[in-house]
């Protein structure tokens, strides 16, 4: 059997980094969430008030940062310069800014390379908005995974309620079409889907439905 390389791309709240770590943790993958790194850096960004518009500041910063993912069965943990930041990327703040962050050509280029870095030996699923058409074009097997968004903000209202947070499905519906808005119309890496990618829509599947029909997609291909 052979390990494959594995590109899951879609918007905000479609599922991807649930799905891709039931299914990492499943085949024995490794599993590489790129949101997570556009998060740490916008925070990075936030801690030091680098203004976005500051291309010197922005630049400074990409040469100097240090982040670092630790995969682990139910967490992935982030690490900015050696801080552990893991909560602490997920708030809606973070949310907020992110994708203007992620709009910059300077901190795509950066971590685009240490997504490839950290890719190379195969055996792993990164998930994310241009893993499929900029990040690893060649991947063995890409997939398309998105649902309608309303079910999308459904879902987030319901993780976040667990987690304490009091913010609305009105509220969260409206940063999701937002973020869609600002990722797939930006000039650099926009969200789309790769020609030669596996469309999955799963506004009616649960995590544990989409997470099969990806592992018997990826154990057709291995
Ligand atoms: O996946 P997640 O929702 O955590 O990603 C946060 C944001 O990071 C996205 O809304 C997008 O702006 C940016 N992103 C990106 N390219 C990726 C992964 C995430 O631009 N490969």
């Amino acid at each position: 059997m052979r390990k494959i390389t594995v590109a899951i791309d879609g918007p905000a709240g479609a599922g991807k980094s649930s799905v891709a770590k039931m299914v990492a943790n499943r085949l024995h993958y490794l599993y590489i969430d790129t949101g997570a790194m556009y998060r740490a850096f916008t925070w990075a960004m936030l801690e030091r008030h680098i203004n976005i518009r500051d291309e010197k500041a922005v630049q400074q910063l990409t040469g100097s940062i240090q982040i670092r993912l630790e995969p682990g069965e139910e967490v992935c943990r982030v690490y900015a310069d050696g801080q552990d930041i893991t909560e602490e990327i997920r708030t809606p703040f973070i949310s907020s800014h992110v994708s203007q962050v992620a709009a910059l050509a300077v901190v795509r280029t950066k971590l685009v390379q240490l997504q490839r870095d950290m890719a190379k030996g195969g055996g792993v699923i990164l998930d994310g908005r241009d893993i499929g058409t900029v990040v690893l074009p060649r991947a063995d097997l890409k997939i398309y995974l998105t649902a309608s968004v309303t079910a999308r903000a459904r879902r987030r209202f319901l993780e976040l309620k667990e987690k304490g947070s009091t913010e609305t499905l009105e509220a969260i519906e409206a940063s999701i079409a937002a973020r869609d808005d600002m990722d797939s119309h930006r000039a650099v890496s926009p969200l789309k889907r790769a020609d030669d990618a596996v469309l999955v829509d799963n506004s009616d599947l649960t995590l544990e439905e989409t997470a099969d029909c990806i592992c018997r997609m990826i154990e057709e291909k291995q």
